[in-house]
């Protein structure tokens, strides 16, 4: 499984899958082992076995079987109904049915406090880049020993702010399930497919397709295709949404019908099975003798889901000029701010480049993002650095970026050519309206290297025409000084 990913890789838009209607349509890669229910914020329901969920209240007495059922509450009780997430979960045993919880040791390379008085936290003002982290290839590490943390923002008990990881792992999570009780996890495989079994069902996640998986929700991590690694955005203090689709009108960028979520799936198997929660940072341990993926049913709205970014739907400039990059937002999520969200995922994908009398890279641009970027596979232009499928880099707000001087001579003086760009390859990031600070672990990384300042010598164009300026000033003084209109 996973094997024909570059097929995906190498199209330009996943239309191009659908053959011109030449044959049956279909929803899913062709090697996905699952199914699926499509939509965005619905409320969903599955069952494993059929007439299993009670209809007309979520409590019964009785529940079918002798399941048990358990709700999952993910806003403030009284959140407003647009915000208002929980699902019902009808199943062999309720969570509770455990051991007891034991510390376990902390992960050296993982962090959570990004607020500049942690000394394990360091600010750049420079533009920061690294190469790809190297997949461990002894000893066993699996997808929650590999994670490694870059760089972040707040703190998880704050209930705002983020972490940017990445998992670096050659090994399945044998009967060991996750619980990250801080915040949602985005989850960006870039090498290495993930075959991801949760209390709702099993997602299949290749590279090129992500998955949110929500706080709270249990999960384990296979690999079906080995050695594995990937990019996390984690958030604190509210939930992933589409962005507003404003003068766009209903359609275009990621549309809601292709989010896929689980249906239910479980298993009853008397074994040891560890649960490892994450919170505030922290790991702990409960044990158990049951297999926590023994969900027969569920209902509700609060539901892990994976996204192919094949199916994109990029909308730009037709006429001149860049539309600002909010136009690549896949995922959204706010913050406390109602001008500025806590964290936006934007893709950069294959698409057509046809503005006219446009400088064509990305213009030199200081903001107030904080950018955090990754690619997926394939290359990137636009970029100075050497961007490689697995790495990195950073800019945190109000630092100048831009091309290389012979980038932009380049494209300053050749006329561009309607093209298609990025082709074969997807590029993302991970946007903030909040500071980063670096961890430790990056900050020391032998992956880290900053960009080479001597890619932006670039030449004072205006001095050139020193003579020519200086006459127009002159005529300009000249002709104020005749008029009075200096004030004189
Ligand atoms: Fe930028």
């Amino acid at each position: 499984m996973g094997k024909d990913t570059p097929d995906y890789q190498n199209i330009f838009h996943w239309a191009e899958t659908q053959k011109n209607g030449d044959i049956p349509s279909f929803k899913l890669r062709r090697n996905d082992p699952y199914q699926y229910q499509a939509g965005f914020n619905n409320h969903f329901e599955s069952e494993a076995i059929p007439g299993t969920i009670p209809h007309g209240q979520n409590s019964p007495r009785k529940v079918r079987w002798g399941l048990y059922a358990e709700q999952m509450t993910a806003s403030a009780f009284v959140a407003p109904r647009h915000l208002n997430k929980r699902s019902w979960l009808y199943r062999v045993k309720p969570a509770v049915a455990h051991d007891g919880f034991s510390d376990l040791p902390d992960n050296p390379d993982t962090e959570s406090c990004f607020l500049p008085i942690n000394p394990r936290v360091h600010l750049s003002a420079t533009q920061l880049a690294w190469l790809p982290l190297n997949i461990p290839k002894s000893d066993k590490v699996d997808f929650i020993d590999g994670l490694k943390t870059i760089a972040g923002s707040g703190d998880p008990t704050l209930r705002e702010g983020l972490a940017i990881h990445m998992y670096l792992a050659n090994s399945s999570m044998m009967n060991r399930a996750f619980v990250n009780s801080d915040g949602d996890f985005l989850i960006c495989p870039q090498q290495g497919s993930l075959d991801i079994t949760t209390e709702f069902g099993k997602l299949f996640v290749q590279p090129g397709e992500i998955c949110v998986i929500q706080r709270g929700q249990k999960f384990s991590v296979d690999l079906p295709d080995g050695p594995s690694r990937g990019y996390i955005q984690e958030i604190w203090g509210s939930n992933y949404e589409l962005p507003e689709l404003g003068p766009l009108g209903a359609n275009g960028l990621a549309n809601a019908r292709d989010f896929l979520h689980p249906v239910a799936h479980f298993e009853v198997k008397e074994e040891r099975w560890k649960v490892v929660y994450k919170l505030g940072g922290k790991l702990f341990e409960c044990a158990q003798g049951h297999c926590p993926f023994d969900v027969v049913a569920w209902h509700g709205n609060y539901v892990p889901y994976k996204y192919d970014l094949t199916k994109f739907v990029n909308v730009g400039s037709i006429s001149v000029d860049h539309i600002d990059p909010s136009i690549f937002c896949v995922l959204t999520a706010k913050s406390r701010d109602p001008a500025a969200p806590l964290a936006d995922f934007l893709i950069f994908s294959p698409r057509w480049d046809v503005a006219s009398h446009t400088y064509r890279p990305p213009y030199f641009h200081r903001n107030v993002a904080s950018e955090f970027m990754g690619l997926l596979y394939g290359q990137y232009g636009g970029r100075s650095d050497a961007f490689q499928p697995g790495g990195c880099s950073f800019e945190c707000g109000m630092v100048p970026h831009g091309v290389a001087y012979e980038e932009y001579q380049a494209a300053s003086s050749q006329r561009p050519p309607e093209m298609r760009i990025s082709p074969a390859s997807i590029a993302f990031m991970f946007e903030s309206s909040r500071a980063f600070t670096i961890t430790d672990f990056a900050w020391k990384s032998d992956k880290l290297h900053q960009h080479d300042p001597t890619m932006w010598r670039f030449e004072d164009n205006l001095s050139k025409h020193k003579v020519e300026i200086e006459e127009i000033l002159k005529a300009k003084r000249d002709a104020e000084e005749a008029t009075g209109a200096n004030g004189h």
